[in-house]
Formats: structure tokens, sequence, C-alpha cells
């Protein structure tokens, strides 16, 4: 690919910076967030674009630790089960995906062992949208995206959590009161960040001007 536009950057305006500053946070203050914050963070996730309009997304939000820690206790089981199963690879894969689900940068604690796949954060939002939907998966990456910036404007941290989609297999599923028309597609954790991570570097060569 041609690397025309390495590095880069558009000039800073506010819009620009919460982007380039945006961060995966997997560690989190003590310090709950305010209903009427989150409330403004999901308005911020319904403004974006969706395919024909439809605005497919659902949030189920959690704010209680420990019915957290418990959807948190319950994903990890039920993905590393199914990667045993799957037997894929086997060992590599498991590891890989422990490795993922047990991301301890600063040492393993009380809180990340209790929580592995939301990290003690202390709000998770489930996005969901109508099953079997063509374009739901773009739709949903596009909110959340808006959340995640949004809550960063607001000086919130977050993570988008892949493994929130695991939750349909839980045998606590129901206590999300999600109807079976719709599918949890992707997970994001927020809260008062408690670490700064590094940016990772971006891989630029991937552009082709067609002249
Ligand atoms: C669709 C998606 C799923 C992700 N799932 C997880 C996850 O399950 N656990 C996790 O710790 N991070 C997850 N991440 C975060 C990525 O690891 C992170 O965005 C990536 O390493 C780049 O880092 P940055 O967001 O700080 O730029 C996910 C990100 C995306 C976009």
């Amino acid at each position: 690919m041609a690397n025309g536009v390495a590095g880069e950057k558009i000039e800073k305006t506010e819009t620009v910076k919460i982007i380039y500053a945006r961060r995966a946070v997997r560690k989190y203050k003590d310090k709950p967030v305010d209903r009427k914050l989150i409330e403004q963070v999901l308005d911020a996730g319904r403004m974006a674009p969706s395919a024909m309009n439809k605005q497919p997304w659902q949030f189920y939000v959690l704010t209680k630790r420990d019915m957290i820690q418990s959807f948190s206790a319950e994903i990890a089981g039920v993905a590393l089960k199914g990667i045993l199963k799957s037997g894929i690879s086997g060992m590599k894969q498991v590891i890989k995906t422990a490795a993922g689900l047990l991301h301890f940068p600063h040492g393993i604690d009380l809180h990340a062992l209790k929580d592995p796949v939301f990290y003690g954060a202390p709000v998770v939002i489930f996005l969901s949208a109508p099953r079997g939907s063509e374009w739901a998966a773009l739709d949903i990456g596009m909110c959340a995206q808006n959340i995640m910036l949004a809550a960063k404007s607001a000086g919130l941290d977050t993570c988008p959590v892949g493994f929130g989609k695991y939750v349909e297999n839980t045998k606590i599923y129901y206590r999300l009161h999600v109807p079976a028309t719709e599918e949890v597609r992707l997970a994001i954790i927020m809260g008062y960040g408690d670490e700064s991570p590094e940016m990772h570097e971006r891989i630029r060569d991937n552009v082709l001007f067609i002249d």
C-alpha cells in the first residue's frame, strides 16, 4: 500500500483532541457515575448514523457492583468453555483468550479477579440490536464510538468489550430483560479511569489514492 499520508494530523479541534485522547481503559476508580451523565452519554450514542435510519440500538445498563461481578464471572466461564469445546488449535487459542480476558497490566488485584471481563468498571452498557439485521453490527459500532467519545469529553473513560456478547449464553442472561428478538452485540464499560494507557501505534500504510 502507498504511504502518502503517514503521520499527517488534522487540525486539533476539541473533537479531534477527544478522538486522539480516547483509550481502552481497563482500570477504574471506585467512584460511581451519575445517572444523568450516563443518560447524556447514551443520548450521544443515539445521534449516530444508522442504515436506513433504523436506530436499531437498545441499551441495558448495569451499575450495581455485585451484579456486574456476577455477569463478569459468568461471561468469563462461558467464553473459556466455548473455546475449550471448539478445540480450535487447542491450547493456543485458550491461552490467547485467557490472556485477553485476564488482562492485568497492573498486576493481579482482587478487583480484577472478581471482575475479569469488566475490569471493575462502575458502569456496563450492553448494546443490542434486532437479530439477523444486516447492518446492525455497523450501526452498533457507530453508536458505540459516539458513546465512547462523548464519555471521554465528559471526563469518563471506556473500553469496548466484545466478550460482552457471550452474555447471551450465561444462565443469568434473563436478568437483562433482553427480548428474544434482539441480540447483544457489544458491551462498553465506563467510569473514571485510574490508568493512562500509552497510545497503540497506528498502522499507517493502509491508504491508496486512486489517481
Ligand atoms: C469490537 C471490539 C471488541 C473489543 N473487545 C475487548 C474485550 O473483550 N476486552 C478488552 O479488554 N478489550 C476489548 N477491546 C479493546 C481493544 O483491545 C482496544 O480498542 C485496542 O487494543 C486498541 O486500543 P485503544 O482503544 O486504546 O486505542 C475491543 C475493541 C473492539 C473495537
